[in-house]
């Protein structure tokens, strides 16, 4: 049994986390604010996919991560999940960005928290919002790789504050590792989807927008719908970061992808298929899209033993039944 430590833990990623922790048997730590516009969960109303109140081995702490970092001082975690952050969807990255830009404070009062009390292992949830917009135009855009951000030469201007803030985590990661010998992974997911996730992200709407309009002749989209975004399950996520934790330890990133890209009216396509119907997709071109294309490249997750098995319309299908129930 491990000691663990997950700061967001009642977040999307944070609770599917959790459930699988708690059902290896760990002591399992999560300190969560339960920020307003986050997809955070309050777990004394009860979490959809679980219920962590059954487990003697999950302890809550509901506060801000920065203010439990400065009460405890002396611990002793082997594992820190760090996954504590303003994320809240693309309306939340493009119009609030300073709200965002609170998670430079959430990871510098981390990685100085960690300094102090030198858990054995970090997995530090960084984003593909970390990678340079350049590559994920529409006229060029490529897969992106690991490799693409180098912190010794070249990092790019990632994606607004929330990409910043990440890119910035990951420096850190790399600092504490070499000045101060503390071991850490950095994730980079892309499109993390499943049946729980926040209305704020576009997976839930759409699927659940495919359902409210059956039968009917038009489905819409935000942007053009032609965006296209590496989607991956949430499980598949969950059991890439099992995987993969022990592999890295300087601080490094993986991404967490599929390397497979589909666009938001394929999906809506997908979603109303899936439903029983067939209606023509349309965009809506007053809603923040973000960057054309967004996929990740697949090659390191598999050089250390991952690859992602949902694949995406039958991710969609699971989560059609269960909101049509
Ligand atoms: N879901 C994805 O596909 C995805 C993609 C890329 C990166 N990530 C990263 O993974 C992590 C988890 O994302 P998520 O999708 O679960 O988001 P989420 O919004 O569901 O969860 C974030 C959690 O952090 C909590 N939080 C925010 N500020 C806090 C603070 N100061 N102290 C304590 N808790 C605080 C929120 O209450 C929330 O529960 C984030 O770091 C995010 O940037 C997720």
């Amino acid at each position: 049994m491990k000691k663990i430590l997950v700061t967001g833990g009642a977040g999307f990623v944070g609770r599917h986390l959790v459930r699988e922790l708690l059902q290896l048997g760990h002591e399992v730590h999560v300190v969560d604010s339960v920020a307003e516009f986050t997809g955070g969960m309050d777990p004394e109303k009860g979490w959809p996919i679980f219920e962590p109140r059954d487990y003697s081995n999950f302890i809550f702490y509901k506060q801000d991560c920065r203010e439990w970092f400065e009460e405890n001082k002396v611990t002793d975690f082997d594992y820190v999940y760090h996954l504590a952050a303003m994320v809240g969807g693309r309306l939340m990255i493009e119009n609030n960005p300073l709200a965002v830009a609170d998670d430079l404070s959430i990871d510098a009062s981390y990685w100085q928290w960690a300094k102090e009390t030198k858990p054995q292992k970090t997995a530090c949830f960084s984003s593909s919002a970390a990678y340079p917009i350049s590559f994920q135009e529409e006229v060029d855009y490529i897969l992106l790789e690991e490799n693409m951000i180098k912190f010794s030469t070249n990092i790019g201007m990632p994606d607004m504050s929330y990409g910043w803030a990440k890119l910035t985590c990951e420096y850190l990661a790399r600092l504490a590792y070499e000045k101060h010998s503390l071991k850490s992974i950095c994730y980079r997911p892309f499109s993390g989807y499943g049946e729980d996730q926040d209305d704020a992200y576009p997976f839930p709407s759409i699927c659940k927008r495919a359902i409210e309009n059956k039968g009917a002749e038009e489905l819409t989209v935000w942007g053009t719908g032609k965006q296209l975004r590496d989607f991956i399950h949430i499980d598949d996520c969950i059991d890439g970061i099992m995987k993969t934790i022990d592999k890295i330890d300087d601080g490094s990133a993986v991404n967490l992808s599929t390397g497979k890209l589909t666009s938001f009216l394929e999906f809506a396509s997908i979603a109303a298929r899936v439903v029983g119907y067939n209606p023509k997709v349309i965009g809506l071109s007053d809603k923040p899209t973000g960057v054309f294309a967004r996929g990740g490249d697949t090659k390191l997750q598999r050089e250390l033993g991952f690859k992602a098995c949902i694949d995406f319309p039958q991710g969609v299908r699971k989560a059609v039944e269960y909101y049509s129930k």
